[in-house]
């Protein structure tokens, strides 16, 4: 199979995404051809590194790797600065490039110290879970957590390059993958009708077998999605705001639960049928593409209960997500399937009834 190359034209940083199902055991030479930094440090975690070590050890130019925890617990400063600590250990200058192998977190810590480090070196991203191969590498978010909230200090720093290795999935658990596999749902629904129709055909053997010639164009679709939309919006004023399709909602059900029952995706997926619900309530989107998403996303398996959430909890946690701009609710509503309005005007009411027959809340 040939290598897919989707050029990402960010304002501040162009560069390639490469897609391919060798990708992890010819990183180096992959890592030269684009010109990235000859002195490179490797950042992964343990449970990364254990796995696909072997494969991935051309990306370590003869170095150590930096492995730290992966996991949304440890996204946090502290762990950042261990980054910092391996960076000065190898020596790194402003011409040295961070390679991140690893799922989300790691990409989204390592993406944040190559923001910092210096004032800013380069990285490349190699991500390791479904759900960073067709969401974060891409888009030069980068940041981590604080006590009092998610992703709450952070830098839009665009990688020089990322390099997307199906194969990388098959060690992935069920759960894992269908997480990431929610958020290809999100991408289909927001912004495309085929992916939707493919997905209806293939998201059953998708999700069992993983074979890499059925995963290959799924995950190379949605990163053209995402390639587009960055290069359209890099810092999300306008277009990429799509992407949160399901998010306001999904946000809030991690928060109420203290991020300990939902995997991100699993939340954004019931965000999403809220969202279907209320486009619906609103008289937005038929019925018909309503239940078809429904049943897309309930073929996929069975998410962690939600009915027993508490209304008031709930709504307060949707009242205080980063998408409230001055006190207005703003939601990603589909109107079709691959079709999304944003609306400002949502209210507590409609909200409340959205949740009731989306089975997330039971009045
Ligand atoms: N920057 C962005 O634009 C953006 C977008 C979406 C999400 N995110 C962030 O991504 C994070 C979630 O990422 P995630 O779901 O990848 O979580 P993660 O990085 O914590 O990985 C989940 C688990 O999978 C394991 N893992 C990783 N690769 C594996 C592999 N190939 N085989 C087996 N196990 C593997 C990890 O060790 C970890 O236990 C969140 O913190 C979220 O905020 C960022
Ligand atoms: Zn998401």
């Amino acid at each position: 199979m040939s290598l897919i190359r989707i050029d990402v034209a960010a304002g501040s940083r162009s560069y390639p995404v490469l897609v391919g199902p060798d990708l992890a055991g010819r990183l180096k030479s992959h890592l030269d051809d684009l010109g990235f930094p000859a002195h490179r440090v490797v950042v992964s975690s343990p449970h990364v590194w254990r796995l696909h070590g072997d494969r991935a050890a051309s990306a370590l130019a003869g170095r150590t790797p930096v492995l730290v925890r992966d996991g949304e617990r440890s996204k946090h400063l502290r762990t950042v600065s261990r980054i910092y600590d391996g960076l000065i250990a190898a020596a790194a200058d402003r011409g040295s490039g961070i390679v991140a192998i690893g799922g989300g977190v790691i990409g989204d810590m390592a993406g944040f110290a190559a923001a910092t480090y210096l004032r800013g070196i380069a990285v490349a991203h190699v991500p390791t879970t479904l759900l960073a191969q067709v969401d974060s590498a891409i888009g030069g978010k980068t940041g981590v957590n604080l006590p009092q909230g998610k992703n709450l200090v952070g830098a839009f720093h665009q990688p020089a390059a990322v390099l997307v290795d199906p194969s990388f999935l098959a060690t992935l658990s069920g759960r894992e993958f269908r997480a990431g596999l929610y958020e290809v749902l999100k991408y289909a629904m927001a912004s495309s009708l085929s992916l939707f129709e493919h997905l209806q055909k293939n998201a059953d053997t998708i999700a069992r077998h993983r074979h890499a010639a059925a995963l290959l164009p799924v995950i190379e679709q949605c990163c053209r999605i995402k390639a587009g939309i960055v290069t359209e919006d890099e810092r999300e004023q306008g277009v990429r705001r799509v992407l949160n399709f399901g998010h306001t909602a999904g946000h809030a059900f991690e928060a109420v639960t203290r991020y300990a029952r939902f995997r991100h995706g699993e939340a954004v997926a019931w965000g999403m049928l809220v969202a279907c619900h209320l486009a619906h309530l609103r008289g937005r989107l038929d019925p018909g593409d309503r239940d078809a998403f429904g049943r897309l996303l309930f073929g996929v398996g069975t998410l962690p209960t939600i009915g027993d959430l508490r209304t008031s909890d709930v709504l307060d946690a949707i009242g205080r997500d980063k998408k409230v701009v001055e006190g207005r609710l703003n939601f990603v509503l589909p109107v079709g399937i691959g079709r999304v309005e944003i609306v400002q005007d949502v209210t507590t009411d409609e909200l409340r009834a959205a949740l009731v027959a989306a089975g997330c809340i039971n009045s």
